[in-house]
């Protein structure tokens, strides 16, 4: 009996492939171009939350290098004590102000050693120091001699079992009173994740100390001052059309002082005043009491990187209002001319020749050659009449000024609602170029929204999807990158493709986190002190991003768009400079498909190239154990007489790439 059903069984799967019964048959219409796809389709959003930038991306090992923070000893301890007086039997860390009280370098720490038993500091990094053995680490420092004779400073790496991993000694000048930058560099003799610097002073009396700071030489260029190597891969390797930066929120502060304003995060980095993050104490169930900017990562480094990846640079500013999650406070309309002289000088910053006052300031900072920005974003997740009469006065001025400059305008908090709906219908009548729309949503809503730009009014502002990302519900603990919120995402990014002719730019945010001191989850990246690894929805960025196309070409069965029908999501691009056909499909249902794909109107080679991505579990997540246990195959497939037959696994996201000819 068992026999007998197991034959019928494999009867009918063999006639369900010969007639056909079972199977979805896909048209693919090569020879016509839908539309464009913008080379922006796929970008990044970049926001300095989670310590992406100060403790991320940003490679500065020493936290609060410059003793500005709002508790200026904070991030620093003496050895063997919980106390946090500073002041022992061998000496005292006391923090003096400048005199030039306009200054944006504020502080500097006096120590006075009092005694031959030298006295002993301890920096303890953002949460911890990641060293790699063999890794070369530079120290700088700057010193100015008082009174007495402090003869050398000795710099030690300090292993979490407190063992010694590396060490370098500087002998300031003992007669330069005024202020003197130096340098060392030495080795780690082991790998630690959690490692701190320890500085011991030899001789007594009283020195100065400011910007003391640690790098790997080993950064992303090699370049002083610059960004953790392994991360920017990370970001590289999503070849984005765009960089957002700095946020978010952080862009509006939570209260107009605190506003990101750009002009004071370029020159030299002991000159860029540091300022709250605004993140760190948002969250009341992730305080993160110690969370500042010191923006080494400024505005002419995210243009640099942004160059780097060969991505356009979308820099967004303040609008005059604080964020209105928190004080929502305004700057008068009488007010507003500063905001709006900030976005003149930044397009004049990035675009401006070096005859220019700020085309200048770029130029000293080693960048002659403009970079050609043609992005600017005013507001972030701004709503009411507030935003409106505000940003209109940017617009206005920009426009006159910069009439090839495309301007970015938000629509809020929320992908509908009245906010968002008047935000929408404002902005179309001052005929905005693009507008910014926010979602996190659960995933049934993004596969509920494949179909979201399908009826946008062609003629209206363009759409920059600027935030998005799928929280599936945390029963405890955080919202975890898992991978039925990466497969939504990818069955909505079909309608995003689909609808290239409206929607420009999109990108998921947050993008990154550091495992021990984040504040929002999920993030497309996630990182400690020595490693880091893409979540299941990097790996769906990066399989779009990287087939992104020139051409959005026509995938249909009979006759209509797949948008969900039987869980499964289509769409289809070509690229004209690769020469190859990409589509991209999506099935969201626990069983395989069967699917049918018919290429029509053109040549193409009968081999071709299978991506995918999937999982049977829809709870399965990378993790640093298992930093790709979703990750993409491949293999080989090919065409008989210009079809293919495939079979979608279960949970699955399938890039099928073809040569024409
Ligand atoms: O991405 C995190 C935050 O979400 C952004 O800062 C803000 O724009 C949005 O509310």
């Amino acid at each position: 009996m068992k026999n007998k059903l197991k034959n019928i069984g494999t009867l009918a799967f063999l006639l369900s492939i010969y007639t056909g019964f079972g199977q979805t048959n896909l048209e693919v219409n090569i020879d016509k171009s839908v539309t464009k796809i913008q080379p922006t389709m796929y970008g990044i959003f970049f926001e300095d939350i989670n310590f992406a930038a100060d403790g991320g991306l940003y490679a500065e090992m020493v936290k609060n290098r410059s003793f500005e923070f709002d508790e200026p000893k904070m991030g620093w301890v003496e050895p063997n004590s919980n106390r946090h007086s500073f002041n022992n039997n061998s000496g005292i860390a006391r923090i003096f102000k400048y005199t030039d009280s306009s200054s944006s370098n504020h502080n500097f720490a006096r120590i006075t050693v009092k005694d031959e038993q030298g006295y002993e500091l301890i920096n303890e990094g953002y949460r911890g120091m990641g060293v790699k053995e063999g890794g070369n680490y530079r120290i700088s420092l700057m010193v100015a001699q008082g009174n007495g004779n402090i003869t050398a400073l000795k710099f030690q790496m300090i292993g979490e079992n407190a063992e010694i991993i590396g060490e370098t000694r500087i002998t300031p000048a003992t007669s330069e009173s005024e202020w003197k930058t130096y340098e060392s560099v030495f080795q780690a003799s082991k790998t630690d994740e959690k490692a701190k610097l320890k500085i011991s002073f030899e001789g007594s009396g009283e020195i100065d100390l400011d910007m003391i700071s640690l790098f790997p030489e080993d950064t992303w260029k090699n370049r002083k001052n610059g960004l953790r190597k392994d991360l920017v891969q990370l970001l590289d390797d999503l070849d984005p059309g765009f960089l957002r930066f700095p946020g978010g929120c952080i862009v509006e502060g939570r209260t107009l002082a605190k506003r990101y304003q750009w002009k004071k995060t370029v020159g030299p980095p002991q000159d860029r005043e540091i300022l709250v993050n605004r993140w760190n104490t948002e969250f009341r169930h992730k305080f993160t009491p110690d969370y500042f900017q010191s923006f080494g990562l400024g505005f002419f480094e995210y243009f640099q990187l942004s160059e780097d990846m060969g991505a356009e640079p979308l820099p967004i500013l303040s609008c005059g209002i604080a964020c209105q999650y928190n004080t929502g406070e305004l700057v008068s309309m009488d007010d507003l001319d500063p905001y709006v002289q900030d976005a003149l000088d930044l397009i004049e910053f990035a675009n401006g020749s070096v005859a220019t006052p700020w085309g200048k300031v770029r130029r000293d900072m080693g960048h002659p050659v403009p970079f050609n920005m043609k992005y600017i974003g005013i507001g972030n997740e701004q709503w009411g009449p507030e935003f409106i009469e505000r940003y209109k006065v940017f617009q206005e001025r920009i426009r006159e000024v910069y009439p090839d400059i495309i301007i970015v305008s938000g629509s809020g908090p929320s992908p509908d609602g009245d906010y968002f709906e008047y935000g929408w219908e404002e902005l179309s009548k001052l005929d905005t170029d693009l507008i910014d729309e926010h979602y996190y949503r659960s995933p049934e809503w993004f596969r509920e929204n494949a179909t979201r730009y399908d009826n946008y009014d062609r003629r209206g502002p363009k759409v920059f999807a600027g935030e998005y990302a799928a929280h599936p519900k945390a029963e405890d603990g955080p919202k975890e990158n898992n991978w039925e919120a990466a497969l939504s995402e990818a069955a909505f990014m079909t309608g995003l493709e689909r609808n290239a002719d409206v929607v420009h730019l999109t990108s998921y945010a947050p993008l990154m986190a550091h495992k021990d001191a984040w504040q929002w989850a999920p993030d497309l990246i996630w990182f400690d002190n020595l490693t880091a690894y893409g979540t299941p929805n990097y790996y769906v960025q990066k399989l779009f991003s990287t087939n992104s196309g020139t051409d959005l070409i026509s995938v249909t069965k009979e006759g209509a768009a797949l948008t969900g029908q039987e869980e499964l999501y289509a769409s289809a691009v070509k690229d004209s400079d690769k020469k190859e056909v990409i589509v991209k499909l999506v099935n969201t249902s626990g069983k395989p498909k069967e699917v049918k794909i018919n290429f029509n109107g053109g040549d193409l080679s009968s081999k071709g190239i299978l991506l995918t991505l999937k999982s049977e579990e829809l709870a399965s997540i990378n993790s640093f154990d298992t930093p790709e246990e979703i990750r993409p195959e491949e293999r080989a497939v090919k065409l008989k007489r210009g079809a293919l037959n495939l079979e979608l696994p279960a949970y699955s996201l399938s890039i099928l790439k073809i040569n024409s000819k």
